[in-house]
């Protein structure tokens, strides 16, 4: 079987099992007034091809572990990623009124009600994460190590930081060093944390959680190059969200300062050194779900 075959096989497996803990985790809509639960459920359930949860499962897989004990945390980072996405739209931001094929949240529940959806998806998933010893037999040292990493992740120094790179760089000048600062943090941070995760609750040594989630952060970069590229040459309807947004708003992306054919090769070459951060590993999943990152059209 070749790696792209374990990793298809693998989806296929986990990823029902993604969203079925998805679905039974989050709030039912029952909240006072209902309208932000029921955006959290619209923003989460709606589609998403779940690369990050599946991230998880296999950092769990490569150390040993047992991917079903480590569904929760992957439920856990799809709803950070979620909550990314729903503030990542709003007008202030991206000004983006289609996600995964519908009406981003702001389009479909206004503009406030986005914002404290976004601001409870943040939260649930730290809530989550503190839940872990319950949901998934994990100790509480575990627990507390996936809250502090996912935490590191989200905040000033990865997502949030990555973000305000992102958005500021259209008053800034070009440079490279803006550009791996913006994709380190608003995506590569991300994938790093799912590996740590993963690999904490699959029982992995100090050592394998390090370097998988330098090969995360490594894979997330890449994973952003290639949504650089997709905004230039791919396929609206297949994306579910609009292209040629990134030039209308002047970002700073790779085939902006390097052009498709450089970009598409820099992606690669990063993708390859990466890999070599697996030797060691039984990391046929891994391997897979790399080149589906690399090869995606959606
Ligand atoms: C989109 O992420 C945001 C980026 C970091 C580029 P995905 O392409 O993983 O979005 P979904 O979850 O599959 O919709
Ligand atoms: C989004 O990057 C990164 C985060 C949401 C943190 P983009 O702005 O390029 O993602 P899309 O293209 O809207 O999915
Ligand atoms: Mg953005
Ligand atoms: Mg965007
Ligand atoms: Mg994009």
């Amino acid at each position: 079987m070749t790696a792209v075959e374990a990793f298809a096989q693998f989806e296929a497996t986990w990823r029902p099992q993604v969203e079925a803990t998805l679905e039974a985790l989050l709030p039912q809509g029952q909240g006072q007034v209902g309208q932000v639960e029921e955006g959290m459920r619209y923003a989460v359930l709606g589609g998403g091809k779940r690369l990050r949860a599946l991230a998880v499962l296999a950092a769990a897989a490569a150390v040993g572990g047992e991917p079903a004990q480590a569904l929760p945390a992957a439920a856990a980072v799809e709803v950070l990623h979620a909550y990314s996405l729903v503030h990542d739209d709003l007008p202030a931001m991206d000004n983006a009124d289609q996600r995964r094929g519908q009406p981003s949240v702001h389009k479909a529940f206004g503009e406030a009600t986005a914002i404290l959806v976004g601001d409870a998806l943040l939260t649930f998933a730290f809530e989550l994460l503190g839940r872990l010893p319950a949901l998934a037999g994990v100790s509480e040292a575990v627990s507390l190590a996936c809250v502090r990493d996912l935490a590191v992740a989200a905040g000033s120094q990865g997502l949030v930081g990555g973000q305000e790179a992102d958005i500021r760089a259209e008053e800034l000048e070009p440079s490279e060093s803006l550009l791996q600062a913006i994709h380190d943090g608003k995506t590569g941070a991300l994938f790093g944390a799912c590996f740590r995760l993963g690999a904490r609750i699959g029982g992995g040594t100090e050592e394998q959680v390090e370097a998988l989630g330098r090969f995360g952060q490594e894979l997330g970069h890449v994973f952003q190059i290639v949504d650089d590229l997709l905004d230039v040459v791919g396929d609206p309807a297949l994306l579910g969200k609009a292209v040629q947004a990134d030039a209308a708003q002047q970002k700073l992306t790779y085939p902006r300062l390097y052009g498709v054919e450089a970009a598409r090769q820099m992606a690669r070459d990063r993708l390859d050194q990466a890999l070599t951060l697996l030797e060691g590993l039984d990391a046929a999943v891994l391997r897979g779900l790399a080149e589906r990152v690399i090869h995606r059209v959606r």
